[in-house]
């Protein structure tokens, strides 16, 4: 089936989707995703952030689509004809539904250890959502503990469901899901139940915002002051393939590897993940991982040459400066007979 998506034209296999196929042109063509996962079973159609523009519906039928459609659930027609970074109504569409998802979610990112990976924080920023129209009191909810290795910050959910169909993928037993409708739907527990099992963390890797957040890395450090290494370790329950967060010699997170859309290429398993973080030797370091050209790692490259400051101050600041470094200075009190003998006895006199 041929596709012609912002003039690009890919052949691809029946079944495949518009974003599919925009992924393997790439490039700008490339619609923003917030609920849509490569590698969970039905997911995606919740978010709308990956709207576009069909202007030929197919060679068989070739009136254009009148409203614009969820690229991760349409599905190619041969001889169709997509805008998607060049349809102007397609990026206004976009623009507005990434403000639309910061209505509810809080401006924490000062505080929020997802701050510097977060795809609402791309989106926004790629969107140019500076401003927010929205004065109403954003949606609250209580704490929720759902157990001892994962953080759930509802407030900063966008029911994107990833975390959800996650679970449904990897484990037996589900005991987590989105409960309650509209304003009020939310991420819970089944009562008193708490998310344990073997790839519980995996849903801290899918979740796009800092919704559900690793319990044992909460607060250490910023991303952007970590460096990321490849490494392994021979494991009996998942492919032992992770990154490892490096402060200095210290472990100070383990995640799954992620693709160039931010998407788990294997999923690990909790032992890995938060049970190998005190000894480095446990693993084998492949090597440092490359980041993306605008990842705020990148951006806060300490070794790049600074710029030098220049601080204006008058000369009166100056001479303040002075009395206060007298002020300040030990030469005008001198040493008591105990500090003098101290002093000689450290220089063993
Ligand atoms: S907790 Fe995260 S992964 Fe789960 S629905 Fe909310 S935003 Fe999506
Ligand atoms: S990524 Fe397509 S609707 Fe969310």
């Amino acid at each position: 089936m041929k596709i012609n998506i912002d003039g690009h034209i890919i052949e691809v296999d029946p079944g495949t989707t518009i974003l599919q196929a925009a992924r393997m042109i790439g490039g700008p063509s490339v619609p923003p995703t917030m609920c849509y996962y490569s590698k969970l079973d039905d997911c995606g159609g919740k978010c709308r952030c990956c709207l576009v523009e069909v202007t030929k519906g197919s060679e068989k039928d070739p009136r254009p689509m009148p409203k614009l459609q969820p690229s991760c659930v349409t599905a190619v027609q041969d001889g169709m004809e997509v805008k998607s970074a060049t349809s102007e109504r397609a990026l206004k569409a976009r623009r507005s539904v990434s403000e639309f998802l910061l209505i509810n979610h809080p401006l924490d990112c000062p505080v929020c250890d997802q701050a510097g990976e977060c795809d609402l924080q791309n989106l926004a920023y790629g969107n140019e959502n500076y401003k927010s129209r929205f004065k109403e009191q954003k949606r609250t909810f209580e704490p929720e503990d759902i157990g001892p290795y994962i953080q759930l910050h509802m407030n900063r959910c966008i029911l994107c469901y990833r975390c959800v169909k996650l679970a449904d993928q990897l484990t037996q037993e589900r005991v987590h899901g989105v409960i309650c409708r509209g304003d009020h739907a939310q991420i819970s527990t089944y009562v008193s139940r708490a998310i344990d099992n073997d790839f519980s963390g995996n849903v801290i890797d899918v979740c796009p915002v800092g919704a559900l957040t690793d319990k044992t890395f909460r607060f250490k450090s910023r991303v952007w002051f970590n460096k990321p290494f490849n490494a392994h370790r021979d494991c009996p329950k998942c492919s032992g393939k992770v990154v490892l967060w490096m402060f200095g010699d210290t472990i100070q997170r383990v995640t799954a590897r992620k693709d160039e859309y931010h998407e788990v290429e294997d999923f690990i398993c909790n032992e890995c993940r938060f049970e190998h973080k005190e000894n480095v030797e446990d693993w084998v370091i492949e090597g440092p991982r490359k980041f993306e050209k605008f990842s705020v790692i990148n951006a806060n490259n300490y070794t790049r040459p600074l710029k030098k400051v220049k601080i204006e101050v008058d000369d009166l600041t100056l001479e303040g400066r002075k009395q206060d470094e007298k002020k300040i200075s030990m030469k005008s009190s001198p040493y008591d007979e105990d500090e003098l003998n101290a002093i000689n006895e450290v220089k063993g006199e």
